[in-house]
């Protein structure tokens, strides 16, 4: 069957790659979505399961640093768009081991830029139609001052901000922590692929995403599943830090949207106008989960457990995505009451899904992690 698009989406095994992986299956059937993942630690083909068997959909096992198996697979699948997701996206691992992040993420990266530019510049029409579109994150900005603690109202957003200046597509980069270099890096050379070669690449930085299917290692998930066992909370520092958060299908649309109709070599702002303390999650998390477990609404509060903090831990991240909104009219779709309903329901239906996710290596990751080696 021939294909309107072949679109490539790698580390569609993962959080965020599996939403997107699914909305493109769904609403594109006359696009052949492929799916390359290296079925890491945080890759899971359980995430896929409503799909696998659709007649657009393939899967490759590969690892995005491996050159040969890259330029194959354009090649094998004809491959004319290219969603980037597959990373290492764990800040706590990227300070126990920056490695590993140095390769995926910049390595891999430059990899599969190189396999594309060859496999591009190979065809007759070269460019033409072709599309290189990177995810990346709102860290590699670095972190904002928290100039109003108690939180103003403020215009950009219906929600509490907690200081004055906001993440926009011209700030400049400033990352901190190994995890958001490396991703740094990566963005680096994607644009320089554009201004070097003429490769239409785009990239977008977006916020904190949370919803069903994030590795439990993440704070929201890894909270939801801790307070169901009734096992400690480790918060942070004082648990001041502020982040942005977005629910992980507004990210999904907001990716379809740009993919197809943003403009190329530009870069857009994704985030959900939504800045939280992490306290203050925890505690509404802790409310929702016992209140659909049946417990009494916060009975799980002594949970909570104050641990050191993370090394260099950015203070605040808050995204202005009005540019998004103004060229595209994107909008995230669900206020953040409703999204954290809807994840911690997703995470109490699917226990087995936990289970499976959280045996073996997170296990003995966790053991190293909490005792403190
Ligand atoms: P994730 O860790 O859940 O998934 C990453 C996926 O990449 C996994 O399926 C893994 O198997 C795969 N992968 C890792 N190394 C690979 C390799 N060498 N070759 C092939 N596949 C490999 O990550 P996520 O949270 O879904 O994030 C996806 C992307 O979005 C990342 O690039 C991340 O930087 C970015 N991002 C994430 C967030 C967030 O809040 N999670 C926010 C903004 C941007
Ligand atoms: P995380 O989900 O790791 O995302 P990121 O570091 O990319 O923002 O963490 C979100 C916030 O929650 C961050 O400020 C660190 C904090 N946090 C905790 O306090 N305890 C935890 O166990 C985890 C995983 C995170």
């Amino acid at each position: 069957m021939d294909f309107k698009r072949n679109i490539l989406i790698t580390g569609g095994a993962g959080f965020i790659g599996s939403h997107v992986v699914r909305l493109f299956v769904n609403k594109y059937p006359d696009y052949r979505i492929i799916n390359l993942d290296k079925l890491t630690y945080a890759g899971n083909l359980a995430n896929l399961k409503d799909v696998e068997q659709k007649p657009n959909y393939a899967f490759v096992k590969a690892d995005i640093c491996d050159f040969g198996a890259m330029q194959e697979t354009l090649r094998q699948y004809r491959v004319d768009g290219i969603i980037h997701l597959a990373a290492e996206s764990h800040v706590d691992r990227s300070i126990k081991d920056p490695f590993i992040f140095a390769r995926t993420n910049v390595l891999g990266t430059l990899t599969l830029l190189q396999a594309a530019k060859e496999y591009w510049e190979s065809l007759p029409e070269g460019y033409e139609g072709k599309r290189f579109y990177h995810i990346s994150t709102d860290e590699v900005y670095g972190a904002l001052q928290m100039t109003c603690p108690e939180g103003k109202e403020n215009p950009i957003s219906a929600h509490k901000v907690y200081g004055d200046a906001f993440f926009h597509e011209y700030t400049k980069y400033n990352p901190h922590s190994p995890y958001s270099a490396s991703k740094a890096g990566s963005d680096h050379f994607v644009r320089a692929f554009h201004d070097t070669y003429g490769m239409p690449t785009l990239v977008t930085n977006c916020s904190n995403n949370y919803g069903p299917y994030q590795f439990p290692e993440k704070l929201i998930p890894l909270f939801i599943n801790n307070i169901r066992h009734r096992k400690p909370l480790p918060v942070y520092g004082k648990g001041e830090n502020v982040r942005d958060w977005l629910y992980v299908e507004d990210h999904a649309r907001a990716i379809d949207l740009i993919f197809h109709r943003g403009k190329t070599a530009d870069t857009y702002n994704i985030g959900g106008f939504n800045e939280w303390k992490n306290i203050d999650i925890v505690k509404v998390v802790i409310r929702t989960v016992d209140r659909l477990l049946g417990r009494p609404e916060g009975a799980d509060m002594d949970l909570i457990t104050f641990v050191a903090d993370r090394k260099g831990h950015d203070m605040r991240y808050a995204i202005d995505s009005t540019k998004l909104r103004d060229e595209l009219g994107w909008e995230p779709s669900l206020q953040f009451e409703e999204g954290i309903e809807k994840t911690v329901r997703w995470y109490l239906d699917n226990q087995a899904w936990v289970d499976n996710v959280t045996s073996g290596d997170y296990q003995r990751y966790y053991e190293e992690m909490y005792a403190g080696k």
